[in-house]
């Protein structure tokens, strides 16, 4: 059994007064549920796609990893313990919080917590109203959008991903950092949506490079680069068009630092026909630097 999709993404965030209006106001996402030890935000039918947690960490604290039912939920936990994958049982107050019918934990290689989980909470007679007028996030069976995170240990961190959890090879990625350093960044997908997942084998400050979000249309992605000025935020490249999703975006710097990227337009995978091919450049055209 794989993984259906990237359901929800946790943050730990240090400047809850910056977040909101990062996530309100520019990336136009609608606030859900809260506690003192949280708060949710929603991109579509589900209660939650993104969870704000207080802290200092200032990185990603947890991705969450959808199953469609809990016959597949049963199969996975049964694959990853003949494995030797080891994982907890979240108990009733996780599951609340995280709006799912039920969930496990474990960490992948780098020390990141994993949720596991069936049977999210959608809040269909609580329609979706993005506070900034974003006409619809792309989300359905691609998930809640992508993450990239650095990692030293870049063969376990594969290892997990791909034997023990079932994500595939989209492509990959050269890219020239310095005249003598160069990476190969790897692209994964669970579902059409061309990565879920991309690694990158190399120490960072932070774990995640960045979290993208996929807006409906070209429009809603130019209402959101003239949102970021509005809204005091620090744009971290122009708008740009990548070589093998072929999304078109722009990408801004979160209030804890890492990035997010606002995109459309992403090129869907299928599996029966998909080719792995390798790309020498990340972007066809665009995405230079800003004020670096
Ligand atoms: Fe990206």
């Amino acid at each position: 059994m794989s993984i259906a999709s990237l359901g929800y993404v946790g943050f730990e965030v240090s400047d809850a007064g910056a977040w909101k209006i990062f996530m309100e106001d520019f990336l136009g996402l609608m606030r859900g549920a809260e506690d003192n030890e949280q708060v949710s935000y929603r991109m579509d039918e589900r209660a939650a796609r993104v969870f704000l947690l207080h802290g200092n960490r200032d990185d990603v604290a947890l991705v969450g990893l959808e199953t469609p039912t809990a016959a597949s939920f049963e199969a996975l936990k049964a694959s990853l313990a003949a494995k030797g994958v080891s994982f907890t049982q979240g108990d009733e107050d996780l599951k609340a919080k995280r709006h799912v019918a039920d969930l496990i934990r474990l960490k992948d290689p780098a020390g990141l917590d994993v949720e596991i989980y069936y049977g999210p909470t959608e809040l269909t007679n609580r329609p979706f109203n993005s506070p900034a007028g974003v006409s619809s996030f792309c989300t359905g069976e691609q998930g809640a959008g992508h993450v990239v995170l650095a990692s030293e240990d870049i063969d376990a961190v594969r290892a997990f991903y791909v034997d023990a959890l079932g994500f595939r090879l989209s492509d990959t990625i050269g890219m020239k950092l310095a005249p003598d350093f160069s990476i190969t960044l790897e692209f994964y997908h669970c579902n059409p949506r061309h990565h879920t997942l991309a690694l990158a084998g190399m120490p960072a400050p932070k774990r995640l490079h960045h979290f993208m979000v996929e807006m409906a249309s070209l429009d809603d992605v130019g209402f959101a680069l003239d949102r970021m000025a509005a809204c005091g935020i620090r744009q971290r490249t122009t708008l740009g068009k990548h070589t093998n999703d072929q999304m078109v975006s722009f990408y801004a710097e979160t209030p804890s630092g890492f990035e997010v990227e606002v995109g459309c337009a992403g090129v869907p995978v299928h599996d029966e026909t998909w080719r792995v091919t390798h790309h020498e450049a990340a972007s066809m055209w665009g995405h230079k630097p800003v004020g670096a």
